[in-house]
């Protein structure tokens, strides 16, 4: 808890309008929180301070001015319009990912723990993936990982607010958000990348569409920082060649496999029992779910079994349960 003087210098920065002042404070009560085990408040309060500082506009004013091809002027005082920031906890033991994947990420956040060697020599550090495959398959999360393994802040962009009836305006917020990403180190997601091409039956203006993505890639070759860019996309189609090329690292998710279905299934039941008697119909009821829809499936057989005083969860109420979120699918 903050000690009394704390809530005093909180309270006084209050008054005085003091909010560099104030969220200082609030940061060291963050750090304290953190070392005395309270990392998700810790967290929480950390996120709290980042959000509010994006609120009030970047400290050390960039670029002022953002002129794009139709000459409209992004106001980046308000960049909190164009992410959100966080500072995710999770870390590779949270997620269940291939060989393949946590090789390449592993690669990836080897290559930027090591950038300024890597720099030394002329070369370049890895800094742009594309992540593609079906939803619930862990590509948010993989960003995640890799912004808390780095202990970079995440900045998830805002596709919703990016894309704008005004393509033109589009491309002008884009170049704002690269203007930012060169001069604010950190992981910036590109969330739902398709967005950018599902406009095109919005607008039918195929052109326009095209543009705004050429001047993605365009940004992304031009990308110098520091800054690391993961694009996710739950559509291969929008992969064509150009896009590939652009990236470091092309990553594919798909559905877990029957090992990874059984470590996912074994890891929602540590607190609470899970009777299995047939395990090859478990397996077997799983298979063709997501890991977000298992996940969902083991935590609602374990609130069944809360709800109805039952000491462990039976096999059945879990089969009965993945049965009921593939009828979704159909
Ligand atoms: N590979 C995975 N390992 C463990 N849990 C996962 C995995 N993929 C998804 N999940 C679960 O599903 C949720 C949604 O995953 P997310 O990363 O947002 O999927 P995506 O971005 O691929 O749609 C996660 O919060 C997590 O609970
Ligand atoms: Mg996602």
């Amino acid at each position: 808890m903050a000690s009394a003087n704390q809530i005093k210098q909180l309270i006084r920065h209050f008054i005085k309008k003091d909010e560099k002042r104030f969220l200082s404070v609030v940061l060291q009560i963050s750090a304290h929180e953190s070392k005395i085990g309270h990392t998700k408040f810790a967290e929480e309060l950390r996120n709290l301070v980042e959000n509010t500082k994006l609120a009030l506009g970047s400290p050390k004013p960039i670029a002022p001015e953002v002129v794009s091809s139709n000459s409209s002027r992004i106001d980046l005082s308000h960049a909190n319009d164009l992410f959100t920031v966080s500072h995710p906890a999770l870390t590779f033991k949270n997620i269940i990912l291939s060989q393949d994947i946590e090789a390449k990420l592993v690669r990836f956040l080897d290559e930027n723990r090591n950038s300024t060697k890597i720099r030394q020599y002329g070369l370049i550090p890895r800094r742009h993936l594309l992540l593609y495959g079906p939803p619930g398959t862990g590509k948010t999360m993989s960003a995640s990982v890799v912004a808390n393994e780095l202990h970079l802040p995440l900045f998830t962009v805002r596709m919703d607010s990016l894309m704008t009836k005004f393509m033109g305006e589009t491309s002008a917020k884009l170049r704002s958000i690269f203007e930012y990403i060169g001069t604010h180190k950190g992981v910036y997601l590109f969330d739902e990348f398709d967005s950018i091409g599902t406009k095109r039956s919005v607008t039918n203006d195929v052109g326009e569409v095209r543009r705004v993505l050429n001047t993605f890639l365009q940004l992304l070759d031009e990308h110098q920082s520091d800054s690391l860019i993961i694009s996710a996309t739950n559509h291969k189609d929008i992969l064509d060649h150009a896009l590939y090329r652009r990236f470091d690292d092309v990553i594919e998710y798909s559905r877990p496999t029957e090992d990874a279905i059984i470590n996912l299934i074994s890891s929602r039941f540590i607190a609470f029992e899970l009777n299995v008697n047939d395990r090859d119909k478990l397996i077997s009821s799983a298979h063709g779910l997501s890991y977000a829809e298992i996940k969902k499936s083991c935590d609602d057989a374990v609130k069944f079994a809360l709800i109805n005083n039952m000491k462990k969860v039976d096999q059945s109420q879990l089969v009965s349960l993945l049965n009921e979120r593939k009828s979704y699918q159909n």
